[in-house]
C-alpha cells in the first residue's frame, strides 16, 4: 500500500457520521463480558456473538471499521464467509488488535507495560494477508498517588512508536492507543494533567521513530473525573477539558482522534462525543472507537440466545446511530426514546 493509500484509509475510518466498533476483546476480557450474561466462553460462542454484531443490517451507515482479535480474523460468518471479507463487502474496513496485552512493569509497583513487539513484523504480514487494513495497540496508564512514573510513560510510548512504525512499514494504518484509565478517585484536573504528560511523550517518541502522522489515528481517553471521585465533572466540562488537552498535545497532521469509551455508560460516552462535536470546529475529526459503549446493550439483549439476535442487532444499530449523530454534533437525549 502506498503512503497515499494509508492516508485514505485513515481518513475513511474517521469519515463524518461514522466510527469504529472495537470488537477485539481478548479471551480474558470477553470472558468477563460473557459472565455478565452467564454464557460460557467457548470458541463457538465467541464466533456466534461476533457474527451477530458484524452481520447487523444497516450498521455500515455508522460504522467505518471493526477491530478484530487474532482468533476472530480467522473465523467465518454463519454462511462461511471469512469475517474480514464479510466486513469489506459491507464497506466496513477490517482491522486487528496486535498487542499481546498489558503486563506488570518490572520494579514499578502498580504500573504496566504492553507486550507484543517480538515477532510483530511477521504477525503484521500475516494479518495483512488475512485482510486487515489497520491495526491497534493499547498502552494502559494507571493513576495513583505516585504514578504514572516517567519510566512507565516512556516504556509504553516506545512500544506504541515501534508498533506504529512497523504497521506503516507493513502497509497498515496504526491506531495508537495510550489509555489513561478513569479508575480511581482523582479529579478531572489530575486526569487532564496525566493525559497531557502521556500524549506529549507519545508524540515525541512517534516523531523519533519517524511515524507518519498523516497515516495514523490516535485513540485517546476522554478527560474525565475518576470513577470514584465525589466531584463528577459535567458533560460540558469533560468535553472542554478533553479538547483543551488534545489541542495542547496532538499535532494537526493527525487526521483524527477516535475516542475509547473506557467504562463510561453508553449514553454518557455518546453525550461527551456529541458535546465535543457541537462546539467550534476542532483541527481533527473527532470520532469514536467504542467497545463497551457500542456493545453493552446488544450483549445484554442477545444473552447468548439465537432467538434474541434481532433484538440484539436493533440495540447495536441504535447505539451506532446515536454515536453517528454525536459525530456530527446532532445527538439529543430524545433519540434514546425510540
Ligand atoms: P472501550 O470503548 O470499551 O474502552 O474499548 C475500546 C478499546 O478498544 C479498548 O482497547
Amino acid at each position: 500500500m502506498t503512503a497515499h493509500e494509508l492516508e485514505i484509509t485513515a481518513r475513511a475510518l474517521v469519515a463524518p457520521g461514522k466510527g469504529i466498533l472495537a470488537a477485539d476483546e481478548s479471551h480474558g476480557t470477553i470472558e468477563k463480558r460473557f459472565k455478565s450474561i452467564s454464557l460460557q466462553n467457548t470458541e463457538d460462542n465467541r464466533r456466534a456473538y461476533r457474527d451477530m454484531l458484524f452481520t447487523t443490517p444497516g450498521a455500515e451507515e455508522f460504522i467505518s471499521g471493526v477491530i478484530l482479535y487474532d482468533e476472530t480474523i480467522r473465523q467465518n460468518a454463519h454462511d462461511g464467509t471469512p469475517f474480514p471479507q464479510l466486513l469489506e463487502s459491507k464497506g466496513i474496513i477490517p482491522g486487528i488488535k496486535v498487542d499481546l496485552g498489558a503486563k506488570p512493569l518490572a520494579l514499578a509497583e502498580g504500573e504496566t507495560i504492553t507486550e507484543g513487539l517480538d515477532g510483530l513484523r511477521e504477525r503484521l504480514a500475516e494479518h495483512r494477508e488475512l485482510g486487515a487494513r489497520f491495526t491497534k495497540w493499547r498502552a494502559v496508564i494507571t493513576i495513583g498517588a505516585a504514578i504514572p512514573s516517567d519510566t512507565c510513560l516512556r516504556a509504553n510510548a516506545h512500544g506504541l512508536a515501534r508498533f506504529a512504525a512497523l504497521s506503516q512499514e507493513a502497509g497498515l494504518v496504526p491506531i495508537v492507543e495510550p489509555e489513561v484509565l478513569m479508575d480511581g478517585d482523582h479529579d478531572i484536573s489530575r486526569h487532564a494533567e496525566v493525559t497531557q504528560r502521556t500524549l506529549r511523550i507519545v508524540f515525541d517518541t512517534l516523531a523519533e521513530h519517524r511515524v507518519r502522522l498523516e497515516a495514523m489515528l490516535l485513540k485517546p481517553n476522554m478527560v474525565l473525573s475518576g470513577k470514584e471521585c465525589p466531584q463528577q465533572a459535567s458533560v460540558a466540562e469533560a468535553a472542554e477539558a478533553t479538547l483543551r488537552c488534545m489541542k495542547r498535545t496532538v499535532p494537526v497532521a493527525v487526521p483524527g482522534l477516535v475516542f475509547l469509551s473506557g467504562g463510561q455508560s453508553d449514553a454518557r460516552a455518546t453525550e461527551h462525543l456529541n458535546a465535543m462535536n457541537s462546539g467550534s470546529a476542532a483541527p481533527w475529526e473527532l470520532g469514536f472507537s467504542f467497545g463497551r459503549a457500542l456493545q453493552a446493550p446488544a450483549l445484554k439483549a442477545w444473552a447468548g440466545q439465537s432467538g434474541n439476535i434481532a433484538a440484539a442487532r436493533r440495540a447495536l444499530l441504535h447505539r451506532s446511530r446515536c454515536n453517528g449523530a454525536a459525530r456530527l454534533g446532532i445527538y439529543s437525549a430524545t433519540m434514546e426514546a425510540v
